[in-house]
């Protein structure tokens, strides 16, 4: 009896193990042979150009605007980087335990998120936009033709997008998922009517999957940008970040990794 239990405790392990592995969802990246730390980034990638997933050279990494951003930081450092991939959700809760060391995620700094870590300076100004199917475009004049009982209007769970969302079409259908690509796919198969991104995710969909349209409609501030995120206090860390990137752009190679990034994620 004692071995049996002992036997399916082995199994359950093994598979508890096995599961864990499968999760898969850890990248390294060298940047120098001679490097022997880690950084590690916690990002969410589901959400090109700002970071995805792709199989480069017969492997499957993540790669994006972020990703290129994360590894000048690591180089800066000397160290080489380790990309933690998660819900977007998560990722503010998994910077504040320790479990990354920075975040990049297509992140506004927002004045909430702003009471949990510390923000950079903007690399990338975005606006939101609202993406519908081509077909339905006409009947969607302002964001009141929207707000009605019969659509359904969808966003990325924890995103600022979720809470545009909440405050503009209180009267609709709202559906807060964690992955970006899948409210688009349930854009395009009519399950939604409208889905809330950031312009350079919307027009990154629109090149790669026909049919769907950005609406001529204002929502949230237009002046918003991504930063990156550190633990509360982490100066150290945040100036670095920030040195990196103000070199960046004003050497234009922020726009240049913006402009390849934007190529990379056509198909
Ligand atoms: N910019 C939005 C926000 O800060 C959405 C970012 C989503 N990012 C992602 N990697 N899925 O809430």
């Amino acid at each position: 009896m004692k071995k049996l239990v002992s036997l399916i405790l082995a199994v359950t392990a093994g598979l508890f193990l096995a599961s864990c592995q499968g999760q898969n969802n850890i990248f390294t990246y060298t940047i120098d042979e001679s490097y022997t730390e880690y950084i590690t980034l916690g990002t969410s990638a589901d959400y090109p150009p700002y970071e995805w997933p792709m199989k480069v050279s017969g492997k499957q990494t993540l790669v994006g605007i972020d990703i290129e951003i994360a590894k000048e930081v690591a180089k800066a450092l000397g160290k080489n980087l380790k990309v933690v991939n998660k819900g977007f959700e998560f990722l503010l809760d998994d910077l504040e335990n320790g479990k990354v060391d920075f975040v990049l995620a297509g992140m506004n700094p927002s004045e909430e998120r702003k009471k949990q870590v510390d923000f950079s300076i903007i690399y990338y100004e975005a606006n939101q936009v609202i993406l519908v199917n081509e077909s339905e475009k006409d009947s969607f004049a302002s964001l009141e033709s929207l707000n009605v009982a019969s659509l359904r209007i969808g966003a990325q769970i924890g995103s600022v997008q979720q809470t545009l969302v909440e405050e503009h079409f209180n009267k609709a259908q709202t559906q807060f998922i964690q992955s970006v690509p899948d409210l688009v796919l349930r854009l395009s198969n009519k399950q939604l009517n409208a889905v809330v991104v950031e312009r350079p995710v919307a027009e990154g969909y629109l090149k790669n999957i026909s049919g769907l349209h950005i609406l001529d409609l204002q929502i949230g501030n237009p002046e918003e940008g991504s930063a990156a995120a550190v633990q509360k206090g982490n100066t150290e860390l945040l100036a670095v970040i920030n040195q990196v990137l103000e070199s960046l752009i004003s050497s234009g190679k922020m726009d240049q990794i913006i402009f390849d990034m934007t190529e990379l994620n056509k198909n």
